[in-house]
């Protein structure tokens, strides 16, 4: 009874900074007091679609690999002790690197989901998952599934054959956090270094450290260890919008702005087809004129626009530099380009086209 508050009493009694590791004492100790036999441990599924973390050596450069080439049985056989924490089962969903990560494996994710979900036997999901597109699935799954069950999505920076690999250490935590009771209801969460983070907000910061995912605008929702699992507040409210029958989801296209851009990647993403744009744009999502009266005329052709940053934090927000109410746009607050393209995916899905419908999804709760 006493655990769950202790994540609480700490942050009350302590600087942020050390309520972490002041949670993670309190709460070893009580493990350490309360040993689970294995037939009472919680059941976690593990979903494994490749990345780095299932990534082998590969002899062309020192640090050269192939993503996904180690099976979901093998990587659970390789982290030691894990099996004290779940009863644990491994699916291969795929075996790619993220950077093929596509809506055919996302609706298979979504749909083994739901039905894991209905399965009283199963506490918790984790998914194995390349680093680069993480954030995009992590979103994607957050707002399609309604089960209050914890899905973990986890990841590696250096391949299972790595010195120091990162993979094992990052596996046994997204399984505690699975089969913690603390992290039901709180969507899709992603675990990496230590570090738990939610689906809005999490992106990869960088190239190679295993520090790569940050939570820029908000910050982590909590931290775990090999000894113990805390979240710093408790859950907010989900959102959610349904999944189509069937693929594909409507086509977005991002518009990268830059120094010097012109209409032309506009003209040529609404000629392929686009439903709907999403603007990476300077600063404030803006872009040059000739960039935004293109999207205008997107925007009155019926095609939604939604401006987002390239910076990488901060909000836009709605008519700042810019007359959103005149120009027919969206201003998509603290989502990042990548982040916001997938949510108006699943906007248009569900017949939310204008201004009125979409932009309500991008304010923060
Ligand atoms: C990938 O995203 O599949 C490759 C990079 C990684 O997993 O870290």
């Amino acid at each position: 009874m006493l655990l769950p508050s202790l994540p609480v009493l700490c942050r009350r009694a302590l600087p942020f900074s050390r309520a972490f590791a002041c949670a993670m004492t309190l709460t070893a100790t009580l493990l350490t007091q309360t040993p689970a036999s294995a037939a009472d441990l919680p059941r976690v599924v593990l979903l494994a679609t490749g990345g780095t973390i299932a990534g082998a050596a590969d002899p062309r450069s020192q640090s050269g690999y192939n993503a996904g080439a180690v099976s979901a049985e093998a990587l659970l056989a390789s982290v030691p002790g894990i099996g004290m924490h779940a009863q644990l089962t491994a699916e291969q969903i795929a075996s790619i690197g993220s950077q093929d990560m596509n809506e055919s494996v996302w609706f298979q994710l979504a749909q083994r989901i739901d039905a894991l979900a209905k399965d009283p036997g199963v506490a918790g999901i984790v998914i194995t998952h390349g680093t680069d597109t993480m954030e995009e699935t992590a979103l994607f799954l957050d707002l399609v599934t309604a089960t209050d069950k914890p899905i973990v999505l986890v990841g590696a920076m250096r391949p299972s054959t790595a010195v120091s690999a990162d993979g094992p250490r990052n596996l046994l935590e997204a399984v505690m956090v699975a089969a913690d009771p603390k992290a039901k209801g709180r969507g899709a969460l992603v675990v990496l270094n230590d570090t738990i983070h939610g689906a809005r907000d999490v992106t990869k910061t960088n190239t190679v450290s295993v520090q790569t995912f940050q939570s820029l605008n908000f910050g982590a929702v909590g931290g775990v260890s090999p000894d113990a699992v805390a979240f710093y507040a408790p859950p907010a409210p989900r959102r959610h919008l349904d999944l189509p029958a069937a693929g594909p989801l409507p086509r977005v296209e991002i518009i990268y702005a830059y120094a010097g851009v012109d209409a032309a990647p506009v003209d040529a993403a609404v000629k392929s087809g686009a439903r709907g744009l999403v603007l990476a744009g300077v600063g404030d999502g803006n872009a040059s004129k000739a960039t935004i009266a293109a999207l205008q005329a997107a925007a009155k052709a019926g095609i939604p626009v939604v401006r987002a940053s390239r910076t990488g934090s901060g909000p836009v927000l709605r008519n700042i530099e810019l007359n959103d109410d005149e120009l027919g746009f969206s201003a998509a607050a603290f989502y990042a380009p990548a982040k916001a393209r997938v949510l108006l995916q699943l906007l248009i899905a569900n017949g939310r086209i204008t201004p009125a419908q979409v932009q309500p999804a991008y304010l923060p709760d």
